[in-house]
């Protein structure tokens, strides 16, 4: 199968990517890059939220693979929206991570109120060139229409969290049907289905890992994975998705597995808002 995903804006992105969320200590989210881009990952998700840019960005220097073959993820804040600072934001971080352009900028969280004067900023960085596509995450379908009564353009992207245990069904299906890429977030869920019954028999049944099958679940469906880790073995392990096919049956299967459980949480900014 195709290993990457041709946006709505004809830009090409890897279905797989490293994410480095908590990868904050010492030279660890550079040394995961490293590491990662030696297994064939290609795709680099942050946030400036995440605090690690700057080591991201050493990452990216010292992969030993020329930046143009990259694609690099970050995110702007809750609390840039709310200060109306997106550009100052979007400079930072591009700062931090030594580049003179992001592959795609995403809105991370959609903070009432601001996230549609958040989206105008974006399409100014956007047509500026510092960023080769913008997009969104966390976004429900309400919030996508919003965007679209004061946009013509549409997000490439819309990262959210989705594994087996977690199958936004709808919301999956709107954003394929209007043409954004669905990326998913925490595809590991965080660790809660390695253990599950279903994905152990299936890991068995295709001889790969529970975490393997799980991953291979959603990018069979066209979605894209940024599992995290910073464990060599696990960042290899993680990148074994596309040697093998998960029948139809067992894609039924686990389609049924969906329990709306959420690994990550809503920050406590955004607690008891409608999103
Ligand atoms: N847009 C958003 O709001 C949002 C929210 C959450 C996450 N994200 C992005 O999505 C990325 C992934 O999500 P996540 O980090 O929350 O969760 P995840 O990828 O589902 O799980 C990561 C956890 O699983 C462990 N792990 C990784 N591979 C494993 C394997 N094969 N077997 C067993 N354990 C394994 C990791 O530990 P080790 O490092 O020790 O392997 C880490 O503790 C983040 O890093 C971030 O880039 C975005």
């Amino acid at each position: 199968m195709t290993t990457a995903v041709f946006l709505n804006n004809d830009k090409k992105m890897p279905l797989l990517g490293l994410g480095v969320y908590k990868a904050t200590k010492e030279n660890e989210a550079e040394n995961a890059i490293i590491h990662a881009v030696k297994c064939g990952y290609r795709l680099i998700d942050t946030a400036s939220a995440y605090k690690n840019e700057e080591g991201v960005g050493r990452g990216i220097a010292k992969c030993g693979i020329p930046r143009k073959d990259l694609f690099v993820t970050t995110k702007i804040w809750n609390n840039a929206q709310r200060l109306g600072d997106i550009d100052g934001a979007f400079q930072r971080s591009l700062d931090r991570l030594g580049l003179d352009y992001i592959d795609l900028y995403l809105i991370h969280w959609p903070v009432p109120g601001c996230y549609l004067s958040t989206w105008k900023e974006l399409e100014k960085i956007l047509s500026s060139g510092r960023a080769h596509s913008i997009g969104v995450s966390n976004f429900g379908i309400h919030n996508l229409e919003e965007l679209k009564k004061v946009s013509g353009i549409i997000p490439a992207v819309n990262q959210i969290e989705c594994h087996p245990l977690c199958y936004p069904k709808e919301l999956i299906e709107y954003c394929q049907e209007n043409g954004i890429q669905v990326q998913a977030y925490a595809p590991l869920a965080r660790g809660a289905y390695l253990d599950h019954d279903v994905l152990c028999v299936l890991g068995t049944k295709y001889a790969h890992t529970p975490a393997q099958v799980g991953l291979r679940w959603a990018v069979q469906k066209g979605i894209s994975v940024i599992p995290k880790s910073t464990n060599p073995e696990r960042i290899e392990s993680n990148a074994r998705i596309f040697d093998f096919t998960i029948d139809q049956e067992d894609m039924d299967l686990l389609d049924t597995l969906n329990q709306d459980y959420h690994s990550a949480s809503v920050p406590e900014d955004l607690r008891g808002i409608s999103l």
